[in-house]
């Protein structure tokens, strides 16, 4: 299966059952996808566009260890995961409930390489240069600590390895921008500052080598080498 269609198999996964979190991130029920052209100004095709440059980062016969910090429900990683059965997969989350729902999923796709831990990205629970990719979908803008997180997720990188994933940037559609600001900061969702392209650019160029970021909307997606 190629990556795209494992993508793709993430919305039937969830079809017309998924919870309301997984519709959204989906972009598949029908308040999943009011949300995502309301807010985000996105329809599938977009949404599985920035999906499949977050995840480009992921070989598709990669066979190390790889972290994935948070996983929340899975829902975008669990049909990338069954496709990679050398891989030795870790996955974090702080929230119980969270990881609950992408434990169910790996069980129910016969998935058995993958690891659960709860944990804080901010004080991630591993050894120096343990990963050989550490993948982070959707959260650094939800992050109170950032730099914490920034930190934590370069210090568990090999050298050589991949950082990649994708998050809210600020900047890349105006009406995100105005949803962002008076409704997510204000119920907690997401927490500011916010990267723009340029200034994620810039951070990662400080940190990292073969830096490439390419924005969908208001995503930023990234790549990059420790
Ligand atoms: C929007 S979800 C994204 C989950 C998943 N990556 C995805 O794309 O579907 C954000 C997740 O971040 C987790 N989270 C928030 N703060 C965290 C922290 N400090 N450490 C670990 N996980 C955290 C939440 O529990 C939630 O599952």
């Amino acid at each position: 299966m190629t990556r795209k269609e494992q993508i793709r198999s993430a919305y039937k996964l969830t079809g017309g059952h998924a919870g309301f979190y997984d519709g959204m991130m989906t972009c598949s029920t029908l308040p999943g996808k009011a949300i995502c052209r309301l807010v985000w100004n996105m329809d599938r095709e977009k949404n599985l566009r920035y999906v499949e440059q977050a995840l480009s980062g992921v070989p598709e016969d990669f066979s190390g260890r790889l972290l994935e910090v948070p996983v929340g429900t899975g829902v975008l990683t669990m049909p990338v995961y069954r496709e990679l059965p050398k891989a030795d997969v870790t996955c974090l989350d702080y929230s119980a409930a969270m990881m609950a729902a992408a434990r169910r999923r790996a069980e129910a796709a016969g998935i058995t390489n993958i690891t659960f831990c709860q944990g804080d990205v901010g004080a991630l629970p591993f050894a120096d240069e343990s990963f050989d990719l550490v993948l982070s979908l959707n959260s650094f803008h939800a992050f109170p600590d950032k730099e914490a997180a920034w930190r934590e997720t370069y210090r568990v990188l090999k050298p050589g390895g991949v950082f990649c994933g994708c998050f809210y940037i600020r900047g890349g559609c105006a009406r995100t921008d105005w949803f962002i600001r008076h409704l997510y900061v204000r119920k907690g969702f997401f927490t500011p500052p916010f990267e723009t392209e340029n200034s994620l650019r810039e951070r990662l160029q400080g940190m990292y080598r073969q830096v490439d970021v390419t924005g969908v909307e208001g995503i930023g997606c990234f790549r990059c080498r420790k």
